[in-house]
């Protein structure tokens, strides 16, 4: 493991962690405190500083698009055109861990700076990415930034979403100083190869070093606000009441009851969470008169997350009626479940050989850049083991010697890619 890469994940991973803590070793990390830095907060912008400052020294010219996405380009020796991206995000989830996309962002970086050292020739632009908004922490949908950029959603619509203090995207970006003007596009643009943790169990508990994934699944989320009537707990009968927060009980029962059913009864691999919920005005003597909550629907068939969804819509008009509750949904723009490119998952595999480091082929059940990526431009994901499966948790850990072959076969993947002829 070269000590600058490992540096630069122990340095920023102390960032957003309260107290300031630099994490070197597993057991150290404290289950209660993880990483907070959703987009636009001052974590963010420290992180975000520092990725800035890693890509100068290493010679990288580094622009700032309308909704933050940073690009830190090194020309090719052959050709302007047809770039080799790679890259990820650096916000995080409310106490999450420090691998989660910044170990994509500055594991590009070094394997940029490898090839450097070695005067390997690329004949193809690199560009190092990092995305704006991935999580949704802050601003929904999640994967804003490079929603923007495959144009699925417009630069005015992202900058007008509000975070959940009511501050614009565009607020926020200006407050951080990333608020740029360069025009982001992918009209020159190959490849993408995102690396990132597994987040899931599988290639630790089968001890597998590198993941290269197959497909994403995708993301369906619905965010409810349910209405009721807020009461005196003691006095209002319980036939009178109209209790928001059992109406949301009804519905968190329904998608995990629905969800386990479809996994059964369809062998699919359909996953439905609520994971969010704010209960109005959260009095133990008060019946509750708001309830709003976040449901989160996923599969790599988009047939199962569409059916999960319209289902969960159809129950609540009927959870509506029983309890005399209104309930009223915002729909954000969903994610379709996507296959990646097989032309750079054979490639991730070829390199993963050449360096000697074993693979699996898999899906990913979590949500990723690459996937909107995936829609304009030929995209891979090379995966590491998170230890226990852990992750969007202060847990989550990656040991080193595993960020070492992701990144072996990330810079093998961006030199091979690199030196294919553009036609
Ligand atoms: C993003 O990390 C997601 O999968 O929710
Ligand atoms: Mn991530
Ligand atoms: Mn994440």
């Amino acid at each position: 493991m070269v000590d600058r890469l490992k540096e630069d994940l122990i340095e920023t991973g102390s960032f957003g962690r309260t107290p300031l803590k630099r994490i070197e070793r597993y057991e150290q990390l404290d289950p209660q405190k993880g990483v907070t830095r959703p987009a636009g907060t001052e974590e963010n912008r420290k992180i975000r500083d520092y990725a800035v400052g890693r890509m100068k020294e290493t010679g990288l010219s580094v622009k700032i698009d309308k909704v933050g996405n940073i690009f830190g380009r090194k020309e090719g020796s052959k050709t302007n055109k047809g770039s080799v991206m790679s890259g990820s995000h650096l916000d995080s989830v409310i106490n999450g861990g420090m691998f989660d996309g910044s170990l994509g962002v500055f594991g590009a970086i070094e394997a940029v700076r490898r090839m450097d050292d070695e005067s390997f020739d690329n004949e193809r632009p690199l560009e190092v990415v990092v995305f704006t908004a991935e999580e949704g922490s802050a601003f929904s949908p999640i994967l804003l930034g490079s929603s923007v950029l495959v144009d699925k959603l417009s630069v005015d619509e992202a900058l007008n979403r509000k975070n959940t203090r009511g501050q614009t995207l565009e607020e926020v970006l200006e407050n951080m100083g990333y608020k740029g003007d360069f025009e982001g596009s992918l009209d020159d643009v190959e490849y993408m190869v995102e690396t990132h943790i597994e987040q899931g169990p599988v290639l630790y508990r089968e001890k597998i070093p590198i993941g290269i994934v197959e497909n994403i699944s995708g993301v369906a989320w619905v965010m409810a606000t349910i209405l009721g009537e807020e009461n005196h707990a003691g006095t209002t009968p319980m036939r009178m009441r109209k209790d928001a927060l059992v109406a949301a009980s009804d519905i968190i029962s329904f998608v995990n009851k629905r969800a386990n059913e479809m996994v059964k009864e369809l062998g699919a691999s359909t996953v439905g969470t609520v994971g969010k919920l704010n209960v109005f005005p959260n009095g133990t003597n008060i019946v509750p008169g708001k309830v709003e909550m976040g449901i989160d629907i996923r599969d790599v068939v988009q047939k199962n997350m569409e059916g999960l969804k319209n289902e969960t819509l159809k129950a609540m008009k009927d959870i509506e009626k029983k309890y005399g509750v209104d309930i009223s949904t915002e729909l954000p723009p969903m994610h379709i479940p996507v296959k990646l490119s097989d032309e750079v998952v054979n490639m991730i595999d070829n390199s993963a050989r050449q360096v000697g480091v074993m693979t699996k082929r898999m899906n990913s059940g979590a949500g990723h850049d690459s996937q909107n990526m995936a829609e304009k431009v030929k995209t891979g994901m090379i995966f590491v083991p998170s230890v226990n499966g852990i992750s969007h948790a202060p847990l989550e850990w990656t040991n080193w010697e595993d960020i070492e072959n992701g990144v072996k076969v990330l810079t093998q993947t961006l030199k091979n890619l690199s030196r294919i002829a553009k036609r």
